[in-house]
């Protein structure tokens, strides 16, 4: 897809270089890789999430210099950051708030792939990779909340490790040996901050090979359809780097109005009252990005089923390249999964919400009379797997897609592009 290197070296430095490690014709062939010319906004989401990492792994790195994992000190330790460390208050939120943001780009990232069919060959590497740095994050953010050692902290590591207690005949083994003890204490917090430290940079190396994947095969577009010639192509500088750079600024604006207006309205107030094993808080919830999950957890009455739902939520995930056999790539052409898909995003809203609820509560639904929020996310889990497991397969072998442009070109400038001069697109 990119093509013969076209970097020169200028300098007789930068020529030394270059025949011994290429790093610089690296960075220029990144500059200038051909990316199609109708990329939208929602393929800023990509450089986004590599500011988030950035920004995590650098105010991380910083906090973990003042932050004493200790059950008796970590509490007070992040109280200290957060009020006597100079400007420890700026870098706690940015942390707290950018997993936040980090999962909202994510989650955006997805649900693009999901509807520009991105995850189809040649891309399943791409996708695969971005599904192990999405559980990496999972593992990420779910271990770096312990770390304050606050009531949700505490309560949640204590219901997640009990799943593993669920599996049958080596569960409570597996247990003791996440916990390192019979329950969630100082050597638990010990292990879980080494491995919070440790995962990002997992997930930076997770990153280089999705990047490395796209750059091999090339970047799929809103019409799904290949470049095929030079004219369905921009050079990635300065024309992305500068959608990028503007998509960044609009993203942080958004970011420090959290950050600086409402840095504790993403997370729980129960986490500002410290770590009681002799107190179980009325509701524990888990964070924002983890309620669909929870929802389809509670879906079910059975434990163990549970679990096995919530993970099966996950590998789906992993396999859809092989569930969606369709050949049209992007949902703009394909008139019945266009809609299918818009229900999926409404059932993934409604299984967060339903994860935030108590399931007894009741909610009126128009037509329905009431519904409690167990069978509201009942109705949601069945709708997630059903779309993945039955509607992409049987619609991958009956739908008929509208008409599609011949060219990237075609689709961008009509047929002006050969008054332009440019060369046809087939
Ligand atoms: C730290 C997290 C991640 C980073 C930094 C990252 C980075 C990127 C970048 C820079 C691109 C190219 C620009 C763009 O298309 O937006 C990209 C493309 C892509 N990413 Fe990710 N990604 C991440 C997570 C994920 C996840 C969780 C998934 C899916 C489960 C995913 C799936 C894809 C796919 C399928 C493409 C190809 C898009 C296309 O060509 O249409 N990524 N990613």
């Amino acid at each position: 897809m990119s093509g013969p290197s076209t970097y020169e070296p200028k300098y007789a430095a930068a020529k030394w270089m270059d025949q011994r490690l290429p790093i610089i014709r690296m960075g220029a062939d990144f500059m200038t890789f051909p990316s199609p010319r109708n990329l939208n906004y929602w393929y800023t989401f990509g450089g986004i999430l590599a500011l988030c990492l950035v920004v995590q792994i650098l105010s991380g790195v910083i906090l973990a210099m003042h932050y004493v994992a200790d059950v008796d000190k970590a509490f007070a330790s992040v109280q200290r950051i957060r009020r006597d460390v100079p400007f420890g208050w700026l870098l706690q939120s940015m942390h707290a708030v950018g997993a936040s943001m980090f999962f909202l780009a994510v989650y955006m990232h997805m649900f693009r792939g999901l509807y520009y069919g991105s995850y189809k060959a040649p891309r399943e590497v791409i996708w695969i990779l971005g599904c192990a740095i999405y559980l990496a994050m999972m593992a990420t953010a779910f271990l770096g909340y312990t770390l304050p050692w606050g009531q949700m902290s505490f309560w949640g590591a204590t219901v997640i490790t009990g799943f593993f207690g669920a599996v049958p005949v080596v569960g409570e083994s597996l247990q003791e040996w996440l916990l390192g003890g019979y329950s969630v204490d100082n050597a638990t917090l010990n292990r879980f901050f080494a491995l919070h430290y440790l995962l990002p940079f997992v997930i930076a190396a997770l990153v280089g090979l999705h990047v490395w994947a796209l750059h091999h095969v090339g970047q799929n577009n809103p019409i799904g359809i290949s470049a095929k010639t030079e004219s369905d192509t921009l050079s990635f500088h300065p024309f992305y780097t500068v959608k990028d750079a503007f998509a960044i600024a609009v993203f942080l604006v958004i970011f420090a109005i959290f950050l600086f207006y409402l840095p504790d309205a993403l997370g729980h107030a129960d986490n500002y009252i410290e770590a009681d094993a002799l107190k179980t808080p009325p509701h524990i919830v888990p964070e924002w990005y983890f309620l669909p999950f929870y929802a389809i957890l509670r879906a079910v009455p059975s434990k163990l089923f549970g679990i096995l739902l919530m993970l099966g939520a996950i590998v789906v995930l992993f396999v859809l390249p092989w569930l969606d056999t369709h050949k049209v790539r992007s949902m703009r052409f394909r008139p019945i999964a266009k809609w299918f898909f818009l229900i999926f995003i409404v059932m993934c809203f409604l299984l967060g919400w339903c994860g935030a609820e108590t399931p007894d509560n009741v909610v009126p639904v128009i037509g329905l009379g009431k519904m409690t929020f167990y069978t509201l996310s009942q109705i949601a889990t069945l709708y997630y797997f059903a779309y993945f497991l039955i509607i992409l397969p049987v619609l991958g072998l009956v739908e008929k897609p509208i008409k599609r442009p011949d060219s990237i070109t075609k689709a961008v400038l009509g047929d002006s592009h050969r008054d332009a001069g440019l060369a046809p697109a087939e």
